[in-house]
Formats: C-alpha cells, structure tokens, sequence
C-alpha cells in the first residue's frame, strides 16, 4: 500500500539536521572522532541546583499526575518574577504567561492559532527553521525579508509593499539570531513595533537566545518597547540559559489575546509540561548560584573567541558575532554550502551545519555552534588547517 503524505508534510523542504545525523552515524560507524558543532545543543549541564529540585520533585506523587494545561501558577509566578529581574517588563502570570514544552513547541504551535490558507507570515532570512515551518504546516506562506550582514542581519521594512503588508497576519523577529549571531537595536524593534501596531500584524519575538550575550552588550526584549504589548508575543527558553535542551521547557510572555490563542491551541494537542520539570524551572529562574549565567556566558564568549580568531587565521575575515551560540562563516570559492559541509565531514570529522538549513539564503554560508569545549575547537581549526580549508575570498 501507497501512503500519501498531507501536502502540508510534502510542501517542507528537506530537514537538514536529520540529513546531517544521518551522516553523522555512517562517519561514526567508521570510528571517525567527530568534533560535532552541527546542532545547537548545549554541552554546559544545569548547575546543581536544577537536578536536585527535580529529583526532590519526583518524591512527590502528585507530580507525576497531568499537569495543568497552561502551567503550575508557581511556575507562572516565577517567570514574571524572571522576566521583571532580567527584561524589566511586566507580565501578569495569569493572564499573560504560558508554559510550552520547549520554545519550538510553542513558536509551530503558534501558527495554527492565527494563519489561515493565504496567509503570509513574515520571516527575516537566514531564519531559525522553525520559523518558517510552522507557517508553511498551518497552511500559510513565509515571506521572506532578505537580511544580509551590511545591515546588521535586520530586515528593511521600509522595502515592504503595502499589499504584502495587508497579507501579512505575523512578522517573527529574533534577536541575538540563530544563525548570524547578530543582535538587534532598540532603534529597529522600536520601527518594527510601529510597523506592526499600523498593518495589525503580530510580532513574534524568538528571544531563545536572551541571556546569551557577549562583551556585555545585553539584549532588550521586545515588550520594553512601549506599545509592544498590543501586539507581541514573546518566546523564552530555559534550553540555552540553562543549558537543559533535553528537558523540554518554555515559556511565551505578552499580549493575552494571543497567550489565550496559544493556550486554545495547546489544551488540544498535549498536557502541558511535566510538573517536576516545572519544579526545576523554578528553580533555574530563582537560582541562588548567581554567577552561573555569567560563568556560561564567558565560556561561550572564550569559545567564540578561539574559534573566530582560528578562522581568521585561515583566510577568514569574520567579525565577532555579539550573541547567540553560533559563527555564521562563507564557505570558499569553488563549493556551495552542502558539498563545504560535506567535504569538511568526510576529511576532518568536524561538523558544520549548511547555510542551506536556515532558507535559501543561506546559500554560501555554514554555520558552526559553539557546543564544544575549547580544546575541541582549537582541534576543529587544526583538523581544517592540515586538510588544507582556507578562506580564499
Ligand atoms: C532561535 C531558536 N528558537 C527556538 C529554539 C528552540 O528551543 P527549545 O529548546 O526551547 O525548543 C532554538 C533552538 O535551537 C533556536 O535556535
């Protein structure tokens, strides 16, 4: 028997991080010693304190039952707590906050809330996969806002025709980016929020990436923009901060309308987020360890730094991204982005992610993720410099 996949499944383009496993695996199988900066997953383990309030939590039977749809109002309690400390915005717990079961959940879920068939979301590319996806399953259409590194990654809005701004339902923004590293100014959020609030279009912010920031230039977020709130939702993580990818916990803060839509959504997919997960959150957003985010922050600046400045001292002229986890590098003369990765796989073991990933444009770019220590990036810039990678303009 034939099995037709829904078009909405046929309409994605391929998912290249399944691509790269795949890869992975068969280099593995050939006892290959990967240095792996394909994906962005966190290599710094929760600090003590977050395993022991989760273990703590398990004792209590209770929190093995279902949790509430829309999160333990302790949990909501200590996000708004979070988000007054770290963002100095306020948001009511009640009303305004909703836990997911990771970012990415909630950002695809999102869709399915707003976009109807026609709909255009707007989309700044090269863009974190999910954020065009999402549009792309709920029947919509990604428009796409080149970005290039001229303008600081951020999209002209100015270049937007009026009939493409009344088909819009969502722009998604997200700054410090994955992939660019770029951050935004308060300037363009400003422009981006009156832009916005005048076509009636909701502003995702994607802000994964909040506390991951270098040379103490700390991001804003969104909804400190006055008049952000009537139209903006807020994506947070405790994945990157608080380096627990695996354990699957989010967060969306601003306006309620669009919480509650979320909200709808969600009270028909899933149960919400394991409680003792939630416990653990809590946990992470009142820590008493008050240098740890700090301490992660220097270990990812330490390793930028190695590995932008081993570039450069191939050829490269990379400028030093300002936030997030990645280096956002062109391939050299002579390949595109899958046969760079590929080849770089097959003669170093070390493992980019292709440009291609995050939307056609980027076409020419790979992007490395600082999820290894240095040592093991020091050794990614040899393994490339002995089989003979250099930047050649
Ligand atoms: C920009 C961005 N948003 C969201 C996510 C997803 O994070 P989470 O683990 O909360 O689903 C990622 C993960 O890499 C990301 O880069």
């Amino acid at each position: 028997m034939k099995f037709t996949q829904s078009d909405r499944l046929l309409k994605l383009p391929i998912y290249v991080f399944a691509q790269l496993d795949k890869i992975k695996a068969e280099q593995q199988a050939k006892g290959a010693d990967l240095i792996d900066l394909g994906m962005g997953n966190p290599d710094i383990p929760p600090p003590a304190e977050i395993n022991k309030a989760l273990i703590d939590s398990l004792a209590n039977p209770e929190n093995h039952r279902y949790p509430s749809f829309e999160g333990a109002p302790e949990f909501k309690n200590a996000v708004s707590g979070w988000c007054k400390r770290q963002y100095n915005i306020s948001v009511d717990a009640e009303h305004e906050v909703v836990t997911l079961i990771g970012s990415k959940e909630g950002i695809v879920h999102f869709a399915f809330a707003f976009i109807n068939p026609g709909d255009l979301t707007l989309v700044p590319m090269p863009a974190y996969p999910a954020h065009f996806r999402g549009t792309i399953l709920a029947g919509g259409e990604p428009y796409v806002l080149p970005t290039t590194e001229q303008h600081g990654y951020l999209p002209d809005l100015k270049n937007i025709a009026p009939e493409t701004a009344k088909r819009a339902k969502m722009m998604i923004l997200s700054y410090p980016s994955n992939p660019t590293g770029a951050v935004s100014t308060r300037e363009f959020y400003e422009e981006a929020v009156a832009f916005c609030r005048k076509h009636e279009i909701i502003l995702i912010h994607d802000f994964a990436y909040a506390e991951i920031y270098f040379d103490g230039n700390k991001p804003i977020s969104m909804l400190s923009i006055p008049g952000a709130k009537d139209v903006c939702i807020e994506f947070h993580t405790t994945s990157k901060t608080f380096g627990m990818p695996g354990w699957r916990c989010g967060f969306a803060v601003g306006n309620r309308e669009l919480i509650e839509a979320l909200r709808k959504i969600k009270t028909n997919l899933d149960y919400g987020l394991f409680t003792a997960v939630q416990k653990a959150a809590i946990a992470a957003m009142t820590l008493d360890e008050k240098d740890y985010i700090d301490r992660v922050r220097a270990t990812y600046q330490k390793r930028r730094d190695i590995f932008v400045d081993g570039l450069n001292s191939l050829g490269w002229q990379i400028k030093k991204p300002k936030g997030s986890l990645y280096v956002w590098f062109p391939v050299p003369k002579g390949y595109d982005s899958t046969e760079f990765t590929m080849q770089v796989i097959a003669k170093t073991g070390v493992v980019f992610s292709a440009g291609t990933a995050f939307g056609e444009l980027g076409e020419g770019f790979v992007r490395a993720a600082l999820v290894a220590p240095e040592n093991r990036l020091e050794e990614a810039i040899s393994r490339l410099k002995k089989a003979g990678f250099r930047y050649n303009g």
